[in-house]
């Protein structure tokens, strides 16, 4: 065997992978085998030989200009937005609502990163986040899930897409809890794939112990490949969807417990424009905002991320003193599942990334195991916003933080995107929905109300008489009623 993948991994000049090979046992050998054969080195190669090509986002900066976008009907900021067809918040809630009742729309969560700057030794979805009852963002995400089954009376295929890194745990944790109230049959866990990082001075991929690669996620872009993916079944992921009648197929990340899953009004303002691809922004508080922007170029949207924006581009204004590039990406996204199928079979439909980072590796020579202080690595991963330009009619809704976006990125303790401001920004949305119903709530009080008790300031109100009053921490839920 050593022999025979010498020979593939000289081609390539890669074959240090075997330095070890003697050194491991049978199983090891049959292990490192495998990885080898799943990894396409000339790929790798090209990847690598490109590695200081400029962005193409660079190129698109110059052109770029602010997208078409709809206002979701939260958003309080006047400031009038490119549209592509006048749609009502009326025609939009209808039209999201009568695709919901068809059984037509599906949900996917991307659960695969590897949470490093939070620093949690399990997958992020195992965090609590729940400002009173310490519920995980996986709990919240999927009671949102249930409580939009429940309410259009058919069980929202939920996919959860997980890593190598996270798969294993996220599995048995979503048993053990049961899904959460969801059936298992309505539950399609998924691992994306890998990359290898190679050395940043030769090309040569790094060994993470004698007998494997040092392997990353693959990004979230991963998600196409994987959920198309077929199984010895013949049949992928995005197939038995399919069979299912979904058509459209809402995104999110797990890191965000405030997003409005499946919401009727975003779904009606991709379907009213023809949009194949919808995407959620908030609206840049300064210029260098470090978000992704969306923008149009040329009739298409792309995502030009902060880095990769000209200052002085990113500073450009409109006569009102507004920002020109006004949109950042949150990372919820619709997708109509004919969008993923057609670009699943294009191989460049999603370009590869370069990250410079530190990642651990085996010293060739002396077998030792080393910590880099720089970054020595090239790591490669796919963005699935990527797939903006591919779409038609491709469009952006407007939505306002407080109700929208709270994600968890950052350790305790840090000043933004933190356990505490996740936690803080969860009980501020429910005090605002609690005190729309006329009910009183003491300041600073945590407040906390489950998806499966009620989504919106509507909903609480036909369950909280006007006037209640709330003093101390409270946590308004109902027990997961079991999905027929
Ligand atoms: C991302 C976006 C940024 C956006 C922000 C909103 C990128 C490159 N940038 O930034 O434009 O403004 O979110 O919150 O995406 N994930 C996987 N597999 C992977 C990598 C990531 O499933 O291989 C998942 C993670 O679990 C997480 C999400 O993707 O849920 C975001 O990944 P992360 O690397 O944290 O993106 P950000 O840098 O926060």
């Amino acid at each position: 065997m050593k022999n025979k993948l010498f020979e593939h991994l000289t081609q390539y000049g890669q074959e240090h992978l075997l330095t070890f090979w003697e050194s491991l046992s049978d199983l090891e050998q049959q292990e490192l085998a495998t990885q080898i054969e799943f990894v396409d080195f000339a790929q790798v190669a090209d990847l690598y030989e490109h590695r200081d090509d400029p962005a193409e986002s660079l190129t698109l900066a110059d052109r770029a200009t602010d997208p078409p976008a709809y206002k979701f009907s939260t958003v309080t900021d006047p400031t009038p937005c490119k549209s592509r067809k006048p749609v009502s918040f009326q025609e939009a809630v209808s039209a999201g609502q009568e695709v919901l009742h068809q059984g037509k729309v599906g949900a996917i969560l991307v659960a695969g990163g590897q949470g490093t700057r939070l620093g949690f030794p399990h997958p992020k979805g195992m965090y609590p986040v729940g400002p009173v009852s310490e519920a995980t963002l996986f709990q919240i995400h999927f009671e949102k899930v249930l409580a939009n089954s429940l309410r259009y009376g058919y069980p929202i295929p939920f996919c959860i897409m997980t890593s190598p890194a996270t798969h294993n745990e996220t599995v048995d944790f979503l048993e053990q809890k049961n899904y959460f109230g969801l059936k298992k049959e309505d539950v399609f866990i998924f691992c994306q794939g890998t990359m290898p990082a190679v050395s940043l001075e030769n090309g040569r991929i790094l060994l993470d112990s004698k007998g494997g690669m040092a392997l990353s996620p693959d990004g979230h872009g991963g998600m196409l490949a994987a959920i198309t993916r077929k199984k010895t079944d013949g049949s992928s992921v995005l197939d038995r969807l399919r069979q299912r009648g979904i058509e459209y197929l809402f995104y999110n990340q797990v890191d965000n417990p405030l997003v409005r899953i499946c919401s009727p009004e975003f779904l009606g303002y991709h379907l009213l424009s023809g949009s194949e691809l919808t995407s959620q922004v908030i609206r840049k508080r300064f210029p260098t905002d470090k978000v992704g922007n969306i923008v149009e170029v040329d009739g298409r949207l792309y995502v030009i991320e902060y880095s990769d924006l000209p200052e002085e581009v990113a500073r450009r204004t409109n006569q009102d003193g507004s920002l020109k590039i006004w949109a950042g990406s949150i990372a919820v996204h619709l997708f109509n599942a004919d969008l993923l199928d057609r670009t699943s079979k294009i191989a460049a439909s999603l370009p590869f990334h370069i990250a410079r980072k530190k990642v651990p590796f085996i010293d060739l020579a002396t077998g030792e195991r080393i910590k880099p202080e720089k970054e020595n690595a090239i790591k490669f991963e796919r963005f699935i916003f990527d797939l903006l330009p591919s779409a038609k009619n491709a469009v952006v809704v407007e939505v306002d933080p407080p109700n929208h976006y709270a994600p968890l990125k950052n350790a305790p303790g840090s000043p933004s995107d933190s356990p505490e401001t996740v936690k803080r920004d969860l009980s501020e949305m429910y005090t605002d929905w609690l005190r729309k119903a006329e009910a009183v709530v003491d300041e600073a009080t945590p407040i906390e109300i489950s998806p499966l008790f009620a989504d919106s300031p509507e909903s609480v109100g036909q369950k909280i008489a006007k006037g209640t009053r709330f003093e101390a921490p409270t946590y308004l839920f109902c027990s997961p009623p079991h999905f027929n």
